[in-house]
């Protein structure tokens, strides 16, 4: 049923340090983060510096890598940028060795750099759907290959996070590429989670609904004037926030979720089950 609650928050309010995590849930961990300079990813960097982690971040923009960095360390975290493409592997590899060199260790993966654009599947050139499978599911496995050993060695036990979508359920007219690479990307997690459980890897999926403030929801809805039709889908009548993602995200690398492997972390206000009502 569409859902019509004005008066919720717009989910694009920063929250602030968390209020209902031990300040140091995440102390002495190290995180590896892909696309850690904007929107989810920077929102996930801020909150684990936060909570006493360390994270190094990785994408292509130098620019938004030395701001976010700078943004990090003005909080008193400890946050390093490495210039990556993920879809090449021999940067990845070598990322992933800076950061262990750098920090001494790796616990936690989010594997969260993507790229996407709306463009109905007739006219998709296959160098416009290779560019995205490339960048969602390959680099999202050429990072979990290139972090798996230093993984396997985490003091408490290894942690991946990939941020996927629903649509990767339910399909996504005009963005079959995203879809696709994001469904792929629940099966690797799924499979890594059965195939790295004994190395003590633990391996979940975030599936975020609309958040408000974001690159994704800028280029896919507002930018079409589709932002108010997605608002109603959502059975809590509001766009995600920044920090919904990330407290799920923290949640998952901390103890808390010690018994948690394989799942789908659905955190959209109930829009994906709201499919049929608009
Ligand atoms: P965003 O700010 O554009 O984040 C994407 C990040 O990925 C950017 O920092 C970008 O940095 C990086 N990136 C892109 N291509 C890359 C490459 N080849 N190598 C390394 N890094 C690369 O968008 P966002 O909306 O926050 O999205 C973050 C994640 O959430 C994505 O996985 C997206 O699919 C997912 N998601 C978002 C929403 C939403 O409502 N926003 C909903 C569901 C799922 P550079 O350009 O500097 O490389
Ligand atoms: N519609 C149709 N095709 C498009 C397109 C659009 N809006 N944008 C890009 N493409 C096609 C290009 O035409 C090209 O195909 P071609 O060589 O056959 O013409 C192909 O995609 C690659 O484009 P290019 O611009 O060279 O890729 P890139 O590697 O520089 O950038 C993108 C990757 C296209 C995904 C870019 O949008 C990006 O960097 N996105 C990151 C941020 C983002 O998407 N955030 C939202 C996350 S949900």
């Amino acid at each position: 049923m569409p859902s019509d609650n004005p008066t919720f928050p717009t989910g694009a309010e920063d929250i602030g340090t968390p209020q209902h995590y031990a300040a140091d849930l995440l102390k002495g961990k190290v995180a590896f983060i892909t696309g850690g300079a904007t929107g989810i990813g920077f929102g996930i960097a801020r909150h684990y510096v936060r909570l006493g982690a360390k994270v190094a971040i990785a994408s292509r923009k130098q620019a938004n890598l030395d701001q976010a960095v700078k943004l990090l360390a003005e909080e008193g975290g400890v946050a390093v940028a490495l210039r990556t493409d993920v879809r090449n592997y021999d940067e990845v590899r070598n990322s992933i060795g800076e950061c262990v060199k750098h920090f001494g260790a790796l616990d936690i993966l989010v594997n969260n750099a993507a790229g996407n654009f709306a463009c109905p599947t007739a006219k998709l050139t296959p160098n416009g759907w290779r560019t995205v499978v490339d960048i969602d599911l390959n680099g999202t496995f050429y990072c979990c290959h290139a972090a798996y050993e230093a993984l396997k060695q985490s003091a408490g036990g290894g942690c991946i996070i990939s941020i996927g979508a629903t649509q990767g359920f339910a399909g996504w007219p005009n963005q079959a590429h995203a879809a696709a690479a994001k469904a792929g990307i629940t099966s690797l997690m799924r499979t890594l989670a059965v195939e790295w459980a004994p190395d003590n890897i633990r391996v979940n999926t975030i599936m975020p609904g609309p958040i408000a403030g974001t690159e994704g929801v800028r280029r896919l809805y507002e930018q079409k004037g589709l932002a108010e039709v997605q608002r109603r889908r959502v059975a809590l009548g509001r766009f995600g926030s920044i920090e919904d993602i990330a407290n799920a995200a923290a949640y998952l690398a901390s103890p808390l979720a010690i018994y948690m492997t394989g799942a789908d972390f659905i955190v959209d206000g109930g829009r994906w089950l709201n499919y049929v009502a608009v």
